[in-house]
């Protein structure tokens, strides 16, 4: 045997030795196939909305910024990102700044319970937020002492982050579109949740839970809000701001406009459905 034959048949053994090691694991994880694509962040407020997210997570690893708790790791091969944000717009909003900075994400998706303002809609359904808008901006009118406040006398709204910036009073409501991408993956997969119906609407959130009947009509009729939440506008904002792709999905855990009791479990449901729009997004970017 020549040199060259030995060299060759080395290398053909080599290469039988490696596909025969290799091919089993990768027939269970297919990540090498996969271009490499920046990770999806998927936010919860409460462990009720994120703890389910987080235990299905590949090959795990937590960092803790401040307060606020992130599981890196990886689902059917896309790279996941699960973002505990805790409650309210200010929790949300650093959480996304954080996460935008840190990991540069490919798009996010928040997630969680909500409360609903349509009566058409049951605890369970949810709500895919086309726009989501905050509810908690306004220019009261002038009132003199002595002469009360009334909340269904605030008719002009305050839009905190006015393309004009000259403006101190800009009067208007602030809507925030979904990614058309996203809201695209959320109705192709929208068949994979049973427990409800999946509608597409206005999200509207504050640091309020409203028990208003008079107020929750008033931010239906006039905003066009389906049902409210602390957290998606204050993320929407952020994300606007950085040009990264968002979208609200939110499940009515309550509805006191039809005496939808709360009901904690509808929490896990609506992460599974956040997930499955999260990789079906995925795979498309991945095709792209
Ligand atoms: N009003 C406001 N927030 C609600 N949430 C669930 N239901 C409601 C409601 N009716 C969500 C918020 C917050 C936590 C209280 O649960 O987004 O994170």
């Amino acid at each position: 045997m020549n040199l060259k034959k030995i060299i060759y048949s080395t290398a053909l053994l080599g290469l039988v030795f490696l596909t025969a090691c290799t091919t089993p694991t990768e027939k269970s994880d297919p990540s090498h196939l996969i271009k490499k694509l920046q990770p999806i962040v998927i936010q919860g407020a409460l462990p009720i909305e994120t703890d389910r997210l987080a235990k299905k997570l590949t090959n795990p690893s937590i960092e803790t910024l401040g307060g606020w708790t992130f599981w890196k790791g990886t689902y059917q091969g896309f790279p996941v990102i699960i973002s505990k944000t805790r409650m309210g717009m200010s929790n949300s909003a650093a959480a996304t700044a954080l996460a935008i900075e840190r990991y540069k994400p490919i798009a996010i998706i928040n997630q969680g319970t909500s409360g609903g303002h349509d009566p058409n809609l049951k605890v369970f359904d949810v709500v895919l937020g086309k726009y989501t808008t905050n509810i908690n901006a306004f220019k009261t009118p002038v009132l003199p002492e002595g002469a009360g406040s009334n909340s269904l006398a605030w008719t002009e709204a305050f839009d905190v982050l006015p393309e004009d910036e000259s403006d101190p009073e800009p009067i208007a409501i602030r809507k925030f579109a979904a990614d058309q991408d996203l809201l695209a993956a959320a109705h192709r997969v929208k068949h994979l949740y049973t427990k409800g119906k999946v509608v597409e609407g206005t999200l509207g959130s504050a640091d309020v839970w409203n028990n208003e009947l008079d107020r929750i009509a008033f931010f239906h009729k006039n905003y066009g809000v389906s049902a409210e939440e602390m957290e998606g506008a204050s993320v929407a904002q952020i994300a606007s701001q950085f040009n990264v792709p968002f979208l609200g999905i939110r499940v009515l855990s309550n509805n006191i406009t039809n005496n939808g009791k709360y009901d904690s479990n509808t929490g896990k449901a609506v992460q599974d459905y956040a997930l499955d729009v999260a990789i079906e997004y995925m795979r498309t970017k991945q095709a792209e």
